[in-house]
């Protein structure tokens, strides 16, 4: 998605800060930690908004995405947000915490576009230290398998601005169908921005990774 659906000024209910590694079937009290060879990804935490600052407002993460906060408490605000967010049952944002690190240095957020979770739209956001190392596409396998599996998501949408050739390319190596171009729908400095439509299917990823499993056995 390339519009954080938080805005800087939101009131921001006190909500108690979950454990941060609480491993529960209902994510709604908690996220789970997921965890691969080269990422885990958890719950954000307020240690994390530092980090996430110099990470995500680096101008080539900022280029094509709605301008995260400018602070570390903007970020503390929103960190208290998804977690609020969460709880409510319709937004989900994953830490990214690459091997050896203890902090964030990006996010995966997904929320609801209806009611109850059946179809929802994901965005990302990852500092450019990072890219290309395998943190991203690792991640990625990961929230989707858990939004399809946990969640409930049949139907995972993602919106990445035309011009925005990482953005497409991580999204098309995943296995996202390109369904169309929304004409003129971001606006970024002033400008209004082609966005490509991208979805990914319950059903097609269970049956690439069946693919993906044969071609390992
Ligand atoms: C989007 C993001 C999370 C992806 O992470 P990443 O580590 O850069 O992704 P990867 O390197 O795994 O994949 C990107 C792919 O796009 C390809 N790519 C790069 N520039 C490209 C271009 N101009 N045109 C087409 N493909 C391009 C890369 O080669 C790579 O594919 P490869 O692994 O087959 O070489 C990261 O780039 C990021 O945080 N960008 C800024 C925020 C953002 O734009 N978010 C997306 C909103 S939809």
């Amino acid at each position: 998605m390339e519009k954080m659906p938080y805005q800087p000024d939101m009131e921001v209910a006190a909500v108690p800060l979950s454990q941060a590694d609480v491993t529960s079937s209902d994510w709604r009290a908690g996220l789970p930690v997921l965890a691969s060879e080269t990422v885990t990804l958890r719950e954000l935490r307020l240690s994390d908004a530092p980090s996430l600052l110099a990470m995500l407002a680096a101008d080539e993460v900022v280029r094509f995405i709605s301008p995260p906060p400018d602070t570390v408490e903007g970020f503390e605000r929103f960190i208290a947000w998804t977690h609020a967010q969460r709880a409510a049952g319709q937004y989900i944002c994953f830490a990214v915490v690459p091997k050896g690190y203890d902090v964030a240095v990006g996010l995966f957020q997904v929320r609801q576009l209806e009611p109850g979770f059946g179809t929802a739209e994901w965005g990302f956001a990852i500092g450019s230290p990072f890219w290309g190392t395998g943190v991203f596409s690792e991640g990625a396998r990961m929230v989707v398998d858990f939004v399809f599996e946990e969640v409930g998501v049949h139907r995972l949408e993602a919106r990445a601005a035309a011009r925005n050739g990482r953005g497409n390319g991580a999204l098309r190596k995943l296995g996202a169908v390109q369904e169309g171009v929304l004409r003129r729908s971001f606006l970024r400095n002033g400008e209004y921005l082609d966005q490509l439509l991208w979805s990914i299917l319950d059903e097609d990823w269970r049956q690439s990774k069946a693919v993906w499993g044969a071609k390992v056995h």
